[in-house]
């Protein structure tokens, strides 16, 4: 089966990720790339400035890119993945839904609407027959479906592993996030070399949400959010890639770190052709250095969530925890999605 993807905003950085993780992809294949004016009309090598760190793949590089318009996109399109800043996203999309287009997105505009599923496959994929409620809700025959913020994909499936064993009521984090989640343009090297700033502008504001939403319960007609209450604290350090996280729990039980690390562990994966053989890898006692940034965020193709440091606190556990950002965090994310997609059959 093959099943024919376009990508809207493919030129900018997380677009650049779905262009190599959609390389030898085995059942996607990229038939429509789409970008601002300035881009459309000339070949997908011309317009990105391609800063990835594998050649722009051969097959892609001599494609149009078109204009992100539902009449510039063919019908025959399947799945389109987008990664639009989210000012434009929010105009656009819906453009594309009305036209029948199912859309796999990445950007934060109706990340927390009701009828919209915020979806990371292993934790909550019954969340997509939100997509029901969505067709009735707006009269759209196409389907919009979200994967969270980057720094809300690091946290969660530890949060779900945790709750999952021993029930979370609270959840502090405070982050320290790569550079290429602002995107190429976002954060000037005047700015960050030698430095760190602690804001990032809504950050946080998504990740108390997108993690209850993530959390909540479906049951058919409406999505309620998890009870726990998260509390979050942004920060911006000159890494490339990696946010880090170190994160505070409270639970409703008082496992030992020892039954802590094996949750985790064990938490099971989903079986997607981009999904890692074991979502969450815990270091033990013997490296509290580590998940690290430039060390931990590529495993397992940049999909796996590295988590290090499980101890106690007076009130619950502290951990580390780790992700690549516009890998699992972003076109790695959307993609995933698209794969679920496929795999209960709404594609
Ligand atoms: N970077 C991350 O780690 C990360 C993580 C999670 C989510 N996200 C979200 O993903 C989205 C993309 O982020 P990014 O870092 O890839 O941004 P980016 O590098 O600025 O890329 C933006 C893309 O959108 C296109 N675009 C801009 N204005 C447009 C317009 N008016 N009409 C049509 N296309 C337009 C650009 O085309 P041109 O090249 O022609 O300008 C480019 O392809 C954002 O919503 C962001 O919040 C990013």
């Amino acid at each position: 089966m093959t099943v024919s993807v376009g990508i809207l905003g493919a030129t900018g950085a997380v677009g650049q990720r779905f262009i190599q993780l959609l390389d030898g992809h085995p059942t996607f294949e990229i038939d429509a790339l789409t970008a601002s004016e300035s881009s459309a009309g000339k070949s997908y090598q011309a317009a990105a400035k391609w800063r990835a760190n594998t050649p722009i793949p051969r097959d892609v590089a001599d494609i149009e890119v078109g204009e992100t318009h539902p009449d510039a996109v063919s019908d025959d399109i399947d799945l389109l993945f987008s990664s639009l800043p989210s000012g434009v996203a929010s105009e656009v999309e819906p453009k594309f839904l009305e036209a029948g287009y199912v859309v796999s997105s990445n950007s934060s505009n109706d990340r927390m609407a009701e009828d919209v599923p915020l979806t990371i496959p292993e934790i909550n994929p019954g969340h997509l027959d939100l997509i029901e409620v969505q067709r009735d809700n707006r009269g759209w025959d196409g389907a919009l479906i979200k994967n969270p913020n980057c720094s809300t994909i690091t946290m969660v499936p530890t949060l779900a592993a945790l709750d999952a064993g021993f029930g979370i009521e609270r959840a502090d984090v405070t982050t320290l996030q790569a550079v290429s989640g602002a995107g190429y343009s976002g954060v000037t090297s005047m700015e960050i070399i030698d430095n760190a700033i602690p804001h990032i502008g809504g950050e946080e504001n998504k990740m108390e949400t997108e993690s209850r939403k993530l959390l909540g319960e479906f049951d058919g007609a409406e999505l309620s959010l998890h009870d726990a209450e998260v509390n979050a604290s942004c920060n911006r350090i000159p890494t490339l890639d990696g946010h880090l996280e170190s994160v505070f729990v409270d639970l409703a039980d008082d496992p030992s770190p020892a039954a802590a690390r094996e949750a985790l562990e064990s938490f099971p994966g989903i079986d997607l052709p981009s999904a890692p053989d074991q979502l969450i890898h815990v270091f033990g006692d013997d490296q509290p250095e580590r998940p690290q940034p430039r060390r931990d965020r590529n495993r397992d193709n940049g999909m796996a969530i590295s988590v290090g440091g499980v101890s106690e606190t007076p009130s619950g556990l502290k951990y580390n925890c780790l992700a690549h950002n516009t890998l699992r965090g972003a076109a790695g994310a959307s993609l995933l999605n698209g794969e679920l997609l496929v795999e209960e059959g709404w594609i």
